[in-house]
């Protein structure tokens, strides 16, 4: 049985995915690589610089800048995604999620934020849920980013749960593959999720009854 739920934060709980690819996609056109929904969607659940390598690639860019060239891109979007996230307020948790999380805090759930994202605590913090997780794992500790089960792995410790009662939630096919090879039950936020354990088509429609729905 699950006792505890690991969740990604960016396009899960946050409605910040789009301010990522806001950011992101003003830097693709500033290196003059092409921006497409399927790049859009390969970025999700990648770090910083890895998601910069990424874009570059895609218009044959990755060796015309030094890697101090690459580092000021990456500040570059983060200070613009930054400024975006200024005006994200509580109203700002995606559909269904606040009630999820009372949902899981009334049954005596524990959990716990597996986020590759650097900003994650202050986002928490901006939507005022911070209180809800046991912790958030630190992504500058990894020594590799989703697909690796690692950051999903530690996501379990910090709620000091075994991995087979954990389930984590997913907006991208990097985290369902983390959460995969972490042995947790995995749930994916989107129909493309074709590897997720269990799928919701929107945020709106996940709550512990769906879900109890979908594996009987
Ligand atoms: C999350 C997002 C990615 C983002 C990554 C790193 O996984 O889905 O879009 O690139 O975090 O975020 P950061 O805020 O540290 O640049
Ligand atoms: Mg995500």
């Amino acid at each position: 049985d699950i006792k505890g739920f690991a969740f990604d934060l960016d396009g899960v709980i946050a409605d910040s995915a789009r301010l990522h690819a806001k950011a992101w996609h003003q830097t693709a056109d500033e290196v003059h690589s092409e921006w497409t929904p399927e790049l859009a969607e390969a970025l999700k659940g990648v770090s910083r610089m890895d998601s910069l390598e990424m874009i570059l690639k895609a218009g044959g860019h990755e060796n015309d800048y030094t890697e101090d060239e690459k580092v000021a891109l990456a500040t570059e979007k983060n200070t613009k995604y930054l400024k975006l996230v200024e005006s994200l307020t509580p109203d700002d948790v995606l559909p269904g999620m606040k009630a999820f999380l009372d949902e899981l805090k009334a049954s005596g759930y524990k959990m716990s934020v597996a986020s590759a994202s650097k900003n994650a605590p202050a986002i928490l913090k901006q939507l005022k849920i911070t209180d809800y997780f046991e912790g958030v794992v630190d992504p500058a500790k990894l020594h590799a980013g989703k697909p690796d089960p690692e950051i999903f792995s530690l996501a379990a410790g910090v709620m000091d749960l075994a991995p087979e009662v954990v389930a984590g939630l997913e907006d991208s096919g990097a985290g369902i593959k983390s959460i995969n090879a972490a042995g947790e039950l995995s749930i994916g936020i989107g129909n493309q999720l074709t590897e997720a354990d269990v799928r919701f088509a929107d945020t709106s429609d996940v709550s512990l009854a769906a879900i109890k729905d979908k594996l009987a």
